[in-house]
């Protein structure tokens, strides 16, 4: 009888494993205390306050054919982050740019998530006052991950109103600090499931619409959008929308966004640097609209991708800067083919 183990074996053949075996920076790449590791190896001290406390901030930025898009605005965001939470990154974000550009060239990764992260630190046994911390930074690059899959995008996605779950309130925790404490945005991911939708939209216990698990929501309604001003982070992505709707004479309203507003809706669509513009099809299992990504949910859809192209916010990676005075385990490998993970969404316009 032959062995069944065997079979659970990667073929030799198999071009993952075996770029994995060459490359071990193929599947991410990170910086943890002053070193660039691969991503399987990237370990933090479980006692950083950052774990502990939640006490960070992040951003993340992506990397889209070989460029980082808006960089320098996600960078920004990051320093406002830390100036708010009063934590001092340990290096100057000329160094943290560096960083970033050096983990997405040693990865290879040519459609990447970028994540950078300014924790408290690790505070001397027994200290709880967080002055008396050393901030820490680390960042991390990864294969682009999508909030929403393809096949959702094409029909778009569906959507739940939390009812059980209220956005945690933006004077307890500011959500304009991109920040880890999910337990708000978890507790409405999991309501949304139960209801059989894919995603939750949070209000903020007033009838006011806020976010969602790492997007923002925009509404269409007489050829106008409507975002929410207030209870949510200033996405990049949801910025990038608003100048490419007023580049075209389109109305935006940045203001209080009403769940009553957000039911009779032509259009609602979600927006994150980790999947770009995502229409919606159905809100608690009602259709929006035709049911189907709207004209103008599409026409955004298009021109934020378009914009990826534009040399004002596109930084191209050298990645043969990768050897440049980093100690890497092996010869950088040329990009493969299989980084090209998900083309941008065409619209049928
Ligand atoms: C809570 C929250 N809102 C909105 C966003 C969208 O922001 P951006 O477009 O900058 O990715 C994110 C991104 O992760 C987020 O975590």
């Amino acid at each position: 009888m032959s062995d069944p183990s065997r079979t659970l074996k990667p073929p030799s053949t198999d071009d993952h494993f075996q770029d994995k075996a060459r490359d071990p920076f193929s599947s991410g790449c990170a910086w943890i205390h002053d070193e660039f590791v691969p991503i399987s190896e990237a370990r933090i001290p479980i006692t950083d306050m950052g774990f502990t406390r939640s006490d960070l901030t992040y951003d993340v930025v992506s990397v889209w054919n070989g460029c980082f898009f808006r960089l320098d605005d996600h960078l920004s965001r990051l320093q406002r982050g830390c100036e708010k939470l009063r934590l001092v990154p340990p290096i100057s974000l000329d160094e943290i740019r560096d960083i970033l550009i050096t983990t997405v060239a040693l990865s290879g990764l040519h459609q990447a998530y970028v994540e950078a992260i300014v924790t408290r630190g690790v505070p001397e046994p027994g200290v709880r006052d967080p002055r008396r911390v050393s901030p820490q930074f680390y960042a991390y690059a990864i294969p682009y991950v999508w909030i929403a899959s393809e096949e959702d995008q094409a029909r778009g996605v569906s959507l739940a109103l939390a009812c059980d779950t209220d956005r945690i309130p933006a004077r307890s925790i500011d959500p304009t600090v991109k920040n880890f404490h999910w337990g708000d945005l978890t507790r409405a991911l999991f309501e949304a499931y139960d209801r059989g939708a894919s995603l939750p939209v949070l209000t903020d216990g007033t009838g006011k619409i806020t976010e969602g698990p790492g997007y923002n929501v925009f509404a269409v309604a007489d050829g106008r959008l409507y975002t929410p001003a207030t209870g949510v982070l200033e996405g990049i992505t949801r910025k990038s929308v608003i100048e490419l709707a007023l580049l075209n004479d389109i109305e935006v309203i940045v203001g209080d966004v009403t769940v009553e507003l957000l039911r009779v809706a032509d259009e609602i669509f979600l927006t994150s640097t980790a999947g770009g513009v995502m229409p919606a099809s159905t809100l608690d299992g009602m259709p929006i609209g035709t049911r189907r990504p709207g004209p103008v949910t599409t026409w955004l859809r298009d021109g934020y991708w378009q914009l990826h192209n534009d040399k004002r916010f596109a930084l191209p990676v050298d990645y043969h800067r990768a050897g440049a005075g980093v100690r890497r385990p092996v010869a950088e490998q040329p990009p493969r083919s299989s980084d090209r993970l998900h083309e941008p969404p065409q619209s049928g316009r």
